[in-house]
């Protein structure tokens, strides 16, 4: 998306193919997406918060300016309102970039499992942020309930409920660059073969966009989306055997971007008709593919690694060969592991 490459800091992040991951899970290529590169953030999320404050900021000057990053600065100047969001981290993180980059202020609610690295990370760009006393559910109720005590706040939730639509939209939408990204850095790499992407999962607004962007293209390519949740959190494979969109409780886990206990109202009726095959990992298994990307050279925390390993729990082990005919995986299939998040040390 152009208006990511106008800001500053960007570059497409790395896709790093691993030839020993190949191997062990028995495709014929593997390529890692690797998010611990993005705007110095060490995770995807700035995509979407990044175009969702410049549309909120475009609406609001009704049409009169453009995306461009010193006209937003200059109508923010004459139009200071405060963006709240609530996160498990990175999220927030984004949106306190965003807001400082834009010269506006940012109030962060975080969950109270939420590490103190991570709070001082979020603060350290610029923002106030309240920890709540419960989950990451919570902690999205009451940024919404702040913004609906405070008229010069705005709501950035990355993820959508009935009424709350337009920010999650935008959010989803500025996450297309990592998939268009992709689809360049796969240019010329022989993907005649079927191909699996394997998607880390919180409240699916990431997964959406993989839906959305490879759904939607009306080319050959057969691309199988497997969604990856942690164990204590899996909010959309509970949700897509039940067939309906349901909460479940979430309690303390590594993957701590993805331990959210909704699935976005606006994601759900994307996933559950786009996603192929749908897996949640441990922690002890995120944790292993942590150190086994280490290893390969590539910096991934225990959410982004969590592609790493639900790619193995699916396409390894008892019950494979059923799993991998049903997805369409064998031999010389690609396969590209979306490693979300650098291991920045700032979730324990
Ligand atoms: C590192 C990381 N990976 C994956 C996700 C999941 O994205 P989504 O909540 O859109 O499913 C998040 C969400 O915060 C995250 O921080």
């Amino acid at each position: 998306m152009s208006f990511h490459s106008r800001l500053p800091g960007y570059s497409p992040t790395p896709l790093t193919e691993v030839p020993a991951l190949a191997k062990e899970l028995g495709v014929g290529r593997v390529f890692v997406k690797d998010e611990s590169y993005r705007f110095g953030l060490s995770a995807f999320k700035a995509l979407g918060a990044s175009w969702a404050i410049a549309n909120l900021l475009l609406e609001r000057s009704g049409g009169a300016e453009t995306a461009d990053l010193s006209e937003l600065r200059s109508f923010a100047a004459r139009n200071p309102i405060e963006f709240v969001a609530a996160t498990d981290g990175n999220h927030g993180r984004a949106v306190a970039w965003m807001a400082t980059l834009v010269g506006l202020r940012a109030h962060i609610f975080v969950p109270v499992v939420t590490s103190p690295k991570m709070i001082s990370a979020i603060a350290a760009e610029g923002a106030k942020v309240t920890a709540v006393s419960g989950s990451y559910d919570e902690a999205v109720e009451l940024a919404a309930a702040e913004v609906s005590a405070n008229s010069s706040a705005v709501l950035v939730q990355d993820t959508a409920w009935p009424g709350y639509i337009n920010v999650p939209t935008r959010i989803v939408e500025g996450y297309t660059t990592l998939f268009d990204e992709i689809d360049l850095q796969m240019e010329g790499i022989n993907t005649t073969s079927s191909s699996l992407i394997a998607v880390p999962v919180g409240v699916g607004s990431l997964a959406q966009a993989a839906v959305t962007h490879y759904r939607s293209k009306n080319d050959s390519r057969n691309v199988s989306i497997l969604s990856v949740e942690a164990d204590s959190a899996a909010c959309l494979l509970s949700s897509l055997i039940s067939g309906d969109q349901i909460s479940v409780p979430t309690d303390v886990t590594n993957m701590a971007g993805l331990n959210c206990g909704t699935v976005s109202s606006l994601a759900w009726p994307y996933l559950q008709g786009g996603i192929d095959a749908a897996i949640s990992v441990s922690d002890i298994l995120a944790a292993q593919a942590v150190l086994d990307l280490a290893e390969c050279g590539i910096s991934s925390g225990p959410s982004g690694a969590s592609s790493l390993a639900g790619a193995r729990s699916a396409l390894c082990g008892k019950g494979s060969r059923r799993r991998r005919e049903e997805i369409d995986i064998n031999q010389n299939s690609v396969v590209v592991l979306l490693s979300t998040e650098g291991n920045s040390g700032l979730v324990s």
